[in-house]
């Protein structure tokens, strides 16, 4: 395998392993000054295999370090996903000195081929920053009789009632546990009986409290990955519920469907445990994959990488709360405005093309379609690698065809269009981070985001606009470029 095989695709702002596999993130937890980003990892192969937890600590979440090994398999099983706490009042006894981190992960257990696998919780816990971690001597501390499918615990202290609850996926459903001292466990509630959807097995939950903007109103949101069903074509996404937790029982505050992404490569996120209540934040980070092509994607020596960081909020339309998602401002760290994009443009004009040549680029663009049909934004990676976003104001429709972006042949499923329903197209504002093989869209100051893979030969070269059967304006749009 040569450097260059190994180097292609290799993403500048997301994080990826530097050899091997990986697929969900896990134990996303800040404690004293760094994040740490633990991973569902096989330290062998670039497919899928025996999981360990991989681990990596960043002071900014965008430039990580990778670190050894967190978690091996053991008489147990392998170490499928979970999450991490700091543990800061010993409510387990693993700390008499000082406050350390905890991992509650699911033990996999496979049966021998006639029996199903058996899926544990388990604990580990660590008093040197994450760097060794001992296992706790009566693991499993929790185990279910009755569900093949348990796992993906997401623990968190629920303040108000001292206790930690668990969300754990229990196959077509979320269970909640309570606890405490993260040892004994006591079932509360289950959730999701005839509501979301099920087109596939329910994995990697996280549930968590949020402030609605410009209110002082909270809702609990609910996250919850579907697996991949090949009778569909979609393959592996991510739906949230909103509604209220009162430490037993969630309750959704309505029936409707909610996608986390509409794109298809953002699968089993989840949240940062102990953000310091002075930051305040909600912080996201995804999987950048889709399991029905993760294993094939075109990278050499290692596979897959994580979406940006996100800032998660809650934006109020009538009566209904959206999640919002924005990359965390410590990006802008890493990028500078550079190029201008204002005025009006109209289909007589052709195309209007900005040289870029850069490794990696935002755009951001507030657009009225005045009385254009549609809007395009072009991607040319290379001359002729190209992904394209059309704006259709008619249909209401932005859709993003990634079918001449590069290597698409790896899967059928890969080159389908992916597709936003717009409310409204009069005016739409859109934030693009282009890197080496993602794009990341946000469209409307976070109201929808779309995540999507790509690999051309470079990330971008140049981009156009265009506008047919009418005019454009833009205001206060730019593409920045990598920070000298
Ligand atoms: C989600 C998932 C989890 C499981 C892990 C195994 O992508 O299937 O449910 O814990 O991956 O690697």
């Amino acid at each position: 395998m040569t450097t260059n095989n190994l180097k292609k695709y290799r993403p500048h702002l997301h994080f990826a392993p530097k050899r091997n596999w990986m697929n969900d993130p896990n134990g996303l937890v800040y404690f004293k000054g760094e994040y740490h980003l633990f991973f569902q990892y096989h330290p062998n192969d670039s497919v899928w295999g025996p999981m360990h937890w991989g681990h990596a600590v960043s002071k900014n979440m965008i430039k990580w370090e990778e670190l050894d090994i967190a978690l091996y398999p053991d008489e147990f099983g392998m170490i499928f996903s979970g999450s991490a706490i700091v543990d800061w009042n010993n409510t387990t006894g693993f700390f008499p000195d000082e406050p350390g981190v905890v991992a509650i992960f699911t033990h996999h257990l496979e049966n021998g081929e006639e029996l199903p696998p058996v899926q544990t919780q388990s604990l580990a816990f660590s008093h040197d920053q994450g760097r060794t971690w001992t296992k706790y001597e009566g693991n499993p501390v929790l185990i279910n009789d009755t569900k093949i499918d348990f796992r993906d615990p997401k623990v968190f202290w629920y303040e108000e009632a001292d206790k930690w609850i668990m969300v754990v996926a229990t196959g077509q459903t979320i269970s909640f546990y309570s606890s405490p001292n993260l040892i004994d466990w006591q079932f509360e509630s289950e959730f999701g009986n005839n509501i979301g959807v099920h087109d596939g097995v329910w994995e990697c939950p996280d549930l968590f409290p949020l402030k609605v903007e410009n209110s002082n109103e909270q809702r609990w949101v609910l996250i919850v990955s579907v697996g991949d069903n090949t009778q569909y074509d979609i393959g592996s996404q991510t739906q949230y519920f909103i509604g209220s937790f009162n430490g037993s029982t969630f309750i959704a505050e309505n029936e409707s469907i909610n996608w986390l992404d509409f794109g298809k490569d953002n699968y089993a996120g989840v949240s940062f445990s102990d953000i310091p209540k002075e930051d305040g934040r909600r912080i996201y980070i995804g999987w950048m994959s889709n399991w029905r092509y993760a294993n094939q994607v075109p990278t050499e020596g290692w596979r897959s990488q994580m979406t940006l960081p996100r800032q998660l909020s809650l934006r109020k339309s009538g009566d209904v709360c959206k999640l919002i998602q924005h990359p965390v401002k410590e990006l802008e760290y890493f990028l500078s405005k550079e190029i201008e994009i204002n005025g009006i443009i109209e289909n007589e004009d052709g195309l209007k093309t900005y040289q870029v040549n850069k490794p990696y680029i935002e755009v951001v663009l507030n657009i009225e379609m005045l009385d254009a049909n549609q809007f395009s934004l072009i991607l040319h990676h290379t001359k002729e690698h190209m992904t394209t976003i059309d704006i259709d104001s008619i249909e209401k429709i932005l859709k993003l065809d990634r079918s001449k972006s590069g290597i698409v042949d790896f899967s059928d499923n890969f080159s389908h269009d992916q597709m936003v329903a717009l409310e409204n197209t009069d005016e739409i504002q859109l934030r693009m981070v282009l890197d080496s093989s993602s794009i990341e869209l946000f469209i409307n100051r976070g109201e929808y985001a779309l995540t999507s893979l790509i690999y051309p030969d470079q990330a971008c070269e140049a981009i156009s606009v265009y506008s047919s059967n009418g005019k454009v304006r833009f205001t206060n749009s730019y593409i920045s470029t990598p920070l000298k």
